[in-house]
């Protein structure tokens, strides 16, 4: 006997990271930390081991009263906080294009409204084969089928692997709903040059001239691009789109400012309809209204502020450890090279992926890795190893280990 809805699917939810995350703890209980290298947690860890939270961001959240904390904030956000994450996200990249913002419950509230908001069901989303686990899980919950791109062809982006599977879906389907997660892709750190953002837009156009094209660019780890200078730079090739072509930005606060328990983030829309960004908006309104409400009024009150009245302090504590990763990352990369270990192309972000096809070979080395204390996370064709919470001292000679534990697996 189910009670559940037929379609629903009973499964218990297996979250590989969070599982392996509790192995890890329970190892380091038993062999001490000195022992373990843990590098499965996805969220950004100092020297000390212990989770990161900006002081320059949770100093003044805790001074924030608790009425306004308790109040309700709107369903689609407060003004303030739609027009700050606006100028926040696009710095005005983008500024000849209509726009809208819709608050979210993290980035994940975003991906979840907007995969929900644009096809039917049985209908097809198109995302990139290696990448975030929870986008299958989401199209599944929208009973919607998903194709996948390669990510890469060599070291580059693999642009002809995007367009043969949109041709391929072209003829199938009214709508292209096309998934990047760009810049700081997780989880090989790659991020498009501005050369592969205007060939990919260019693509999409043409596109556009049969099928209504919606992007959904990822931008979760945008803040810990390498070159924040630049980092939005690729946006201004989105002034080029058609009109039958619509991008929507899904921003989160948990990166941002490592906060991902306060649960915060954005939809932006991007377009040269504003009647077609209104009906975007309203449906992801009543999605909001529907499922969590309102957004926490405290988090957007913080970012608020944080943006607008301390950004200094912010930009600077938040660059220490955009150096820190590198520093991370640096050290295990130049290992990896010295002792052939392969990688997926990383240039920045929170993490770096070993390049392993087979992904059944890639669950026994992280078992084979397990027995020797270190702990990662199984991807489609590869294992992900968390810079972003691996202090130097244990990427220190990890990637030799890994090569020659690797070595011993059939
Ligand atoms: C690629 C990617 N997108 C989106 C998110 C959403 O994060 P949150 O819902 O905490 O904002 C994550 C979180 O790990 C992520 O890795």
């Amino acid at each position: 006997m189910t009670f559940t809805r037929k379609s629903a699917n009973t499964i218990p939810l297996h979250d590989e990271i969070f599982s392996t995350v509790a192995l890890a703890k329970q190892d380091i209980k038993t062999y001490g930390k000195e022992v373990v290298t843990n590098a499965t947690i996805g969220s950004l860890y100092g020297e000390d081991n212990t989770l990161v939270a900006f002081e320059s961001v949770f100093h003044h959240y805790d001074e924030i009263s608790s009425k306004v904390k308790a109040a309700y904030g709107s369903i689609a956000g407060t003004d303030l906080f739609k027009k700050t994450v606006y100028d926040w996200v696009t710095e005005n990249k983008c500024s000849s294009l209509e726009h809208s913002v819709i608050a979210s419950v993290g980035g994940t509230g975003s991906i979840s409204s907007l995969f929900s908001t644009f096809l039917e069901e049985g209908e097809t989303i198109i995302y990139p084969e290696i990448g975030w686990s929870n986008y299958e899980l989401i199209a599944s919950q929208n009973n919607l089928q998903a194709k996948t791109y390669q990510l890469f062809e060599d070291d580059h982006f693999n642009l002809n692997s995007v367009k043969e599977v949109i041709h391929n879906l072209q003829s199938k389907q009214e709508k292209i709903v096309f998934v990047i997660n760009d810049p700081c892709h997780n989880p090989t750190g790659y991020s498009l040059t501005n050369e592969e953002w205007k060939e990919l837009i260019q693509f999409l156009n043409e596109v556009s001239q049969t099928n209504p094209v919606i992007v959904i660019n990822d931008i979760a780890y945008i803040d810990f691009s390498n070159n924040l200078n630049h980092s939005r730079d690729y946006m201004k090739n989105f002034e080029d789109i058609k009109e039958n072509v619509l991008i929507c930005l899904s921003f989160s606060c948990s990166k941002t400012l490592t906060s991902y328990g306060l649960r915060s983030g954005a939809t932006i829309i991007l377009g040269k309809d504003a009647q077609a960004i209104k009906d975007v908006t309203a449906v992801s309104e009543k999605y909001a209204r529907s499922t969590w409400s309102n957004s926490p009024n405290g988090a957007m009150e913080n970012f608020i502020w944080v943006i607008n009245e301390n950004k200094d302090a912010y930009l600077k504590e938040k660059e220490t450890y955009i150096n820190l990763m590198k520093q991370r990352s640096d050290l295990f990369i130049q290992e990896a090279n010295a002792c052939g270990l392969e990688l997926y192309p990383y240039k920045e972000g929170f993490f770096v992926t070993l390049k392993i096809e087979d992904t059944n070979y890639a669950r026994k080395v992280k078992e084979a890795f397990i027995k020797e204390h270190i702990f990662t996370v199984v991807v489609k064709h590869g294992i992900r190893v968390a810079v972003c919470s691996l202090p130097i001292e244990k990427c220190k000679g990890l990637a030799s280990k890994m090569k020659a534990i690797m070595n011993t697996v059939k």
